[in-house]
C-alpha cells in the first residue's frame, strides 16, 4: 500500500500540509526500496533523509503548539517521541540484520499505518485549533 495525500488529509495549515506531502513521497520511496530489494546502503540513505525530515516536521508542529499555548501539546509531543523511538528501533534492527521481512513489516506499520492515523486524528485536532488561532 502506498501513501497518497488527498485533500481530506489537509490540516488547513499550508506549511504542515506540504511537509506531510513530502513525507508521504519519501516514505513511499523507502517502502519501494525495501520491497524491491534495494541495497542496504540505499535504504539507509532514505532513512537518514526521513529521520532528518521528521525532526524538522515534528519541530514545526511543536513550535505551532508552544507558540499558541496549545492544550494538547504534551500528548501530541509524546506521540512524536514514541514515533522517533520506534523509527530508531527499526533502524537498529536493519543495521544488525539487514532488510528482513520483520523490518519491512515493522516499517510498513510504523510509516504507513501509524503516520496516516496520526494525521487523521491528532494532527487534524491541531489543525482545527490552528485554523481558529492563526
Ligand atoms: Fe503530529
Amino acid at each position: 500500500m502506498k501513501l497518497q495525500w488527498t485533500q481530506d488529509l489537509s490540516v488547513g495549515v499550508e506549511e504542515i500540509d506540504s511537509q506531510h506531502k513530502e513525507l508521504f513521497d519519501r516514505i513511499n520511496d523507502l517502502d519501494s526500496a525495501m520491497k524491491q530489494g534495494s541495497a542496504k546502503e540505499e535504504v539507509v540513505r532514505l532513512m537518514e533523509f526521513l529521520d532528518e525530515y521528521v525532526i524538522i516536521h515534528f519541530g514545526a508542529e511543536e513550535k505551532y503548539m508552544t507558540d499558541r499555548n496549545y492544550k494538547g501539546y504534551t500528548l501530541h509531543k509524546t506521540k512524536h517521541e514514541w514515533f522517533k523511538k520506534e523509527f530508531y528501533d527499526i533502524w537498529t534492527k536493519l543495521e544488525a540484520g539487514g532488510i528482513t521481512p520483520d523490518v519491512i513489516v515493522l516499517s510498513n506499520n510504523l510509516l504507513i499505518t501509524w503516520f496516516s492515523n496520526h494525521i487523521r486524528s491528532i494532527d487534524m485536532m491541531l489543525g482545527s485549533f490552528l485554523k481558529s488561532n492563526m
